[in-house]
């Protein structure tokens, strides 16, 4: 008999219905072709939008509250797909009730509230993951098992990006990303939590960030009119404003537990760049470069013994060699691209996955916990603290050993 597992998406909106796109092709993959995946709530405070996206991405009921999947005991996973503050009322909640947890980038707001989160799922047994839906690319994969082939040697320095424009321009309406006390920071949290946590797979845990510069730039914004929407929340604007408490760029240096310096840039201002994660790996014996905005190649370069006006990178295109590649589109031959979609199929993939299998999650709450250790550190080092060491900062969440 197939096993069944009951899946929730608290949060409809932009991440949530990602979530939602992904649980339900999620059986794509061959390890779960015998797992039947009911698709059975999808809750947000919005009803409208709740019963919306549950009809389009075929789940069988639109709860307008939390209450409604924490209580359902015939739910046993959920992704939690809402503004960064709401986490610390409703993953506690769902870890009680014994839910098997996806929750969506950053882990909260600080490092605190995620070493809370992680050590209340590991004592509830409960799996536990983090959306760092970049690091489940294809390209992602391959060049992390090169790197483990020592490919291109010791990593030297790497300099790595999250470019983005949502908030480029002074129409961009106030909401909760640019307030603080709500979002824990701004692009380095919103978008540095999703380079920080693929360098860190890639190239090794930060060990210390040596220097921080953070910078508000459009430092007051006008609430919507009315409500904004979803994602990025392009909205009608009113007369009425509100100070921006987070940054709309960081720019970071900081040494990795393997010796390497790491120079990170995150920006949410990059006027002309929509969304671009990438990096340059400089290693002893060669160069990786990927930008997600071709997010199925990357470049390698390799020392040969090509003369030097032949000689150089190769763009190197991902193929379903990578299972994330193989089993998340449905025509999977090389050239034909793939893209973010299937970054969410592969996400879920390995969360159903590693509750029927009982087999580890690639990023649980430990790693979002470690990425906002480096958040935590950078945001110190912005304030003005000299270099921070983050096992000072794991030390002072988890007490004397
Ligand atoms: N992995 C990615 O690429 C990615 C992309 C975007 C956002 N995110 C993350 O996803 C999370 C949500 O961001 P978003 O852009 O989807 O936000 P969003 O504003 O589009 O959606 C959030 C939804 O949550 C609902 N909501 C808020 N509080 C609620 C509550 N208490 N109960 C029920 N519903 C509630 C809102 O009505 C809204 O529809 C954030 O943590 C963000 O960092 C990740």
């Amino acid at each position: 008999m197939n096993k069944k597992i009951t899946v929730a998406v608290i949060g409809a909106g932009m991440a949530g219905q990602a979530h939602a796109y992904g649980f339900r092709n999620a059986t794509m993959h061959p390890a779960l072709s015998e797992v039947d995946i009911e698709l059975s709530t999808i809750a947000d405070a919005s009803r409208q939008l709740a019963e919306s996206v549950s009809k389009r991405y075929g789940f069988a009921r639109a709860v307008d509250s939390v209450d409604a999947v924490v209580e359902d005991d015939s739910i046993d996973a959920v992704s939690v797909a809402l503004p960064n503050f709401a986490y610390a009322e409703v993953i506690p909640r769902l870890i009680g009730a014994g839910k098997h947890v996806l929750a969506e980038k950053p882990l909260g707001r600080s490092a605190a509230e995620a070493y809370g989160f992680a050590t209340a799922a590991d004592a509830a047994e409960v799996v536990h993951g983090v959306g760092f839906s970049f690091s489940r690319l294809g390209a992602i994969e391959a060049i992390e098992t090169l790197l483990k082939s020592g490919a291109i040697g010791n990593i030297r320095h790497l300099s790595a990006w999250y470019l983005t424009d949502y908030a480029a321009t002074e129409e961009t309406p106030f909401s909760w990303r640019y307030d603080k006390s709500l979002a824990g920071g701004g692009a380095i949290v919103d978008v540095g939590a999703h380079i920080i946590s693929v360098i860190e797979r890639l190239a090794g845990p930060i060990n210390r960030v040596i220097a921080a510069e953070a910078r508000t730039l459009i430092p007051s914004r006008r609430l919507p009119a009315g409500t904004a929407g979803i994602g990025h929340g392009h909205a009608e604007l009113s007369s009425e404003t509100a100070a921006v408490t987070t940054d709309d760029v960081t720019s970071v240096v900081a040494e990795l537990a393997g010796g390497g310096l790491a120079q990170i840039t995150t920006s949410r201002v990059a006027t002309g760049v929509p969304n671009s994660l990438g990096f340059q790996i400089i290693g002893s014996d060669g160069s990786i470069a990927f930008d997600s905005m071709h997010a199925d190649e990357f470049q390698l370069f390799q020392p040969s013994s090509a003369p030097a006006e032949s000689n150089g990178a190769r763009t190197v295109l991902v193929g379903p060699e990578q299972p994330a590649f193989a089993y998340t589109i449905p025509m999977p031959a090389r050239g034909v691209g793939s893209g973010y979609g299937a970054a969410f199929v592969a996400q879920a993939q390995d969360f159903v996955g590693s509750i029927v299998s009982k087999r580890p999650i690639t990023s649980d709450f430990w790693a979002g916990y470690q990425t906002m250790l480096a958040c935590d550190a950078v945001q110190l080092a912005a304030a003005g603290h000299s270099s921070v060491d983050l096992s000072d900062l794991d030390k002072s969440h988890r007490g004397p050993s």
